[in-house]
């Protein structure tokens, strides 16, 4: 019975996932089109504007001053997006979704990564997809944003029914259990939603997180989750 009544609270997270993705998804592309077109839009009728101040040098001073206003929240809207621009899910084998993860973390932080896909890495479910993208997405921010080293480490292995996740660096280190205790650092004001995200993400899908670190001796963090 309460076997019966955890698969279906799996199967319950799992579309829960599945669904917050598809929302994710749906919010990028209505920023895309709405905000992000008006944006355009007033940039370019403050630049009609500014022309006709020729004569008026404190109200050009002004609008150009709008001008940049309009600039900064366009640039933030756009890094916005481009982390979280949809991966094409549904379309893409596993594979080849984190080498793109991999392959846009070196070309936006010029941080290595070192990548050990098997050749026969083959896909797996949605759901599991989906976190596996997410999850190494954070790990590799935390090891740019906290590690000090030049390179991380991924590797991704396929074990009976599952598949296993480890990202590492050989950089500066933490101790995890003072940072995974410090509860109430987790929320809007605290930040740090990472390691907690990827733990929820791993306990809905019934999987593991196991991470290993120690001051200056570097980080490692492991997760499994189910392939179907
Ligand atoms: N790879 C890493 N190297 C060093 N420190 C790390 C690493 N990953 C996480 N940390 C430490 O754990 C903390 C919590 O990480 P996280 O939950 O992702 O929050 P955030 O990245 O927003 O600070 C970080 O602030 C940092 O001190
Ligand atoms: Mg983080």
């Amino acid at each position: 019975m309460t076997e019966l009544r955890d698969a279906e609270a799996r199967a319950a997270s799992r579309r829960l996932l599945a669904t917050s993705e598809r929302e994710l998804q749906r919010i990028v592309l209505d920023m895309h089109d709405g905000p992000v077109q008006d944006i355009f839009a007033a940039l370019s009728q403050l630049q009609v504007l500014e022309r006709a101040l020729a004569g008026d040098p404190s109200s050009q001073q002004r609008s150009r001053q709008a001008v940049r206003l309009l600039e900064r929240a366009l640039n933030e809207i756009r890094n916005f997006i481009g982390a979280f621009r949809p991966p094409g899910f549904e379309r893409r084998a596993l594979g080849e979704i984190i080498e793109g993860l991999a392959v846009q973390h070196e070309t936006l932080t010029e941080q290595g990564v070192e990548l050990d896909l098997p050749d026969d890495l083959g896909d797996c479910a949605l759901p599991t997809k989906i976190a596996i993208y997410r999850i190494l997405q954070e790990a590799l921010a935390n090891g740019h944003r906290h590690s000090g080293a030049s390179e991380q480490h991924v590797i991704v292995e396929r074990q009976a029914g599952s598949l296993a996740l480890t990202v590492s660096d050989r950089g500066r280190g933490f101790n995890p259990e003072r940072v995974l205790a410090r509860e109430e650092d987790v929320g809007v004001e605290g930040g740090h939603f990472g390691l907690r995200g990827i733990q929820d993400r791993v306990e809905m899908l019934g999987g593991t997180f196991a991470l290993e670190s120690a001051p200056g001796r570097g980080t490692s963090l492991t997760v499994t989750l189910p392939a179907e």
